[in-house]
């Protein structure tokens, strides 16, 4: 995954590192593996060790690295343990070329070999490290900076996003195939990066850069050519592509939270609110979104994750209507063979994940219509897609999807309205359920204490709440690390009953009233289990339990979502974990 930045400024040199630290800090959702910068001056500087970009600030003397052009790295690592070597940014043998690099490089063994025939010394395991030696060898053959830059991007097949730099010049070249890179125009310093809201603080505008294309960055402005963009040699008007976007800085700062994801549950209500707002402001999209979704055999509905439990219930919903709609594990897509009669809901909070990229790209090719719901404007899934629809859930930088999870829920309990042709203004009311539900967070809270005491859990429900179960199982396991399993309720009884012993804590999401919980209440009680449950209107008589009155039971699942969230997450803070970088994951996940 990893997350990359580069800063080019006409400003003091003695800021810049700084900034780019701070940028990483705001990438590190990405990876937190390793960290590194490198700086253009009148040297070129490397700095990286293996680690967070907070022990980094720790280690290094961020304001005495100097340069004004920056390069920054934060590492999910692929090829090669996370060690300082294989940190990067990675260099050249003459140490005139610095690159840093999110994504795999496929051929990166046989181009190894090949210059290291040529006397090229490698200091790394990573793909990444043939690219400066790239670089060095075709300018050694007599290429300007921008041709052997060039020349290497042709030269690697793979997915990239590739920032370098180069001595001799003040300038960033990137190239781009699969893995975002987006540029900020500041005012006298730009920047680029593999996502807005590390920039966001300096600048919203912005250039998004599309699938094979390569350039460079200076700190001139756009108007100065201070961006120069090429798609298979053919040169890009840049000022054509300049957008503003409306996301504020403060929504990718903690804002006196201790965590980023306890500030973005706690931003749910408002997540909400924008989110249908922005959905009702944009109808006609939405309705076309509708009009293929009813014309179509089969509705495939397609996410991985969290994304995946938010589909899996809109399918639930479609699936009560007599709708033929399937939710699909976007990494499974292979098991599906589409046609022009179906059509794919693919739904990505990042719309970056490989996997719903691979799928919408199989179902593209099969004819099918693709319509897809992220979170992030101009992302590579919205741009795929036939019909991009968005949630306006802001910048999410815990590693756990929270409050754009709430915010998918909404929007596709807005299209299974609309798809119904039933009025959807009841929406508009959305966010009260979710604020009213947040002020019974001291009780979701308490549940997590109790819940980090113990190794494992069950999270049981029927209906439109086993996808909440499964959610909350997943954010459990995922920032706690405690062992959590969800189940059907009714299923439970075929094999998971066996584990349950005197004190087996068992929680139960109970949204729908009678689809015959209370049963599986008392199996479980029979057996020693210490039950839990989150209740909508009617009490399941467990030990301990959340009720939570919602008018409107169309939108109980918005009532559920922020306390299973606010669980998981006291669970974490118990524990000593950290919520916002939990271990071995990262936030957007582009490899298979
Ligand atoms: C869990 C979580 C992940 C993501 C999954 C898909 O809290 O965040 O399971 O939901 O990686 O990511 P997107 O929605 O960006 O495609």
């Amino acid at each position: 995954m990893c997350g990359i930045i580069g800063i080019v400024t006409k400003r003091r040199e003695g800021q810049t590192a700084e900034i780019a630290v701070e940028c990483l800090d705001r990438l590190s959702y990405r990876g937190y593996d390793s960290v590194g910068v490198a700086t253009l001056g009148d040297n070129l500087e490397v700095v990286k060790m293996k680690g967070k970009v907070e022990d980094f600030s720790h280690k290094f003397d961020v304001n005495s690295i100097r340069g004004k052009v920056i390069l920054g790295h934060t590492r999910w690592a692929t090829h090669g343990p996370p060690t300082d070597y294989n940190a990067h940014p990675h260099t050249d043998c003459s140490n005139s070329i610095a690159v840093v690099h999110n994504g795999t490089i496929e051929n990166f063994r046989e181009l190894k070999a090949e210059l290291e025939m040529l006397g090229h010394k490698f200091k790394s395991q990573t793909d990444t490290e043939i690219i400066p030696h790239l670089i060095e060898e075709f300018k050694r053959r007599g290429m300007d900076s921008f041709s052997a830059f060039k020349a290497t991007v042709n030269a690697i097949e793979g997915t990239y996003a590739i920032l370098a730099v180069i001595r001799g010049d003040n300038r960033i070249y990137f190239a781009k195939k699969y893995n975002p890179l987006v540029i900020g125009i500041g005012e006298d310093t730009n920047y680029i990066s593999s996502d807005i809201p590390s920039f966001l603080p300096y600048t919203k505008t912005i250039v998004v850069i599309s699938d094979d294309e390569v350039g460079y960055l200076t700190a001139d402005s756009p108007l100065n050519g201070g961006v120069y963009i090429e798609h298979k040699g053919e040169k890009i008007e840049v000022n054509d592509r300049i957008k503003i976007i409306n996301w504020d800085a403060e929504s990718a700062s903690k804002e006196g939270y201790r965590h980023f994801m306890e500030k973005e549950i706690m931003e749910s209500p408002r997540s909400v609110k924008e989110t249908i707002s922005g959905l009702l402001a944009d109808i006609d999209e939405v309705m076309k979104a509708v009009k293929i979704l009813k014309d179509s055999r089969r509705i495939l509905i397609v996410g991985a994750g969290t994304s995946y439990h938010a589909g899996l219930l809109f399918s639930i919903l479609l699936q009560r209507e007599g709708i033929n709609a399937i939710p699909v594990i976007a990494s499974e897509y292979y098991n599906y063979r589409t046609s022009t009669d179906d059509s794919i809901l693919a739904i990505s909070q990042s719309g970056e994940t490989l996997d719903v990229r691979l799928a919408i790209g199989k179902f593209k090719a099969e004819g099918s219509k693709i319509i897809s719901l992220t979170n992030v404007i101009y992302s590579e899934i919205s741009r795929q897609s036939d019909v991009s629809l968005y949630t306006s859930a802001g910048p999410e930088i815990g590693v756990a999807a929270t409050k754009t999870f709430t915010s998918q829920v909404a929007s596709l309990l807005l299209l299974w309205s609309a798809i119904k042709d039933e009025d959807f203004s009841y929406l508009r009311n959305a966010h009260i359920v979710v604020e009213d539900s947040l002020s019974l967070s001291g009780k979701a809270s308490a549940f997590g204490e109790e819940l980090a005491k113990q190794s494992n859990a069950y999270f049981l429900g029927r209906g439109l709440s086993l996808p909440l179960a499964m959610e909350a199982a997943l954010k459990v396991k995922e920032i706690a690390y405690i062992h959590s399993e969800a189940y059907p309720a009714g299923e439970s009884k075929h094999g998971p009953i066996a584990l349950v012993t005197q004190g087996f804590p068992v929680i139960f999401i109970n949204g729908e009233e009678d689809l015959g919980l209370q049963d599986n209440v008392q199996e479980m009680k029979a057996r020693g289990s210490k039950t839990y449950s989150i209740s909508i209107n009617k009490s399941l008589n467990t030990d301990r339990e959340i009720l939570i009155k919602v008018n409107d039971k169309r939108l109980f699942p918005l009532a559920i979502a922020p306390l299973i969230q606010i669980l998981a997450y006291r669970s974490a803070v118990i524990k000593g974990t950290d919520p916002d970088k939990p271990r071995n994951l990262a936030k957007t996940v582009t490899v298979r």
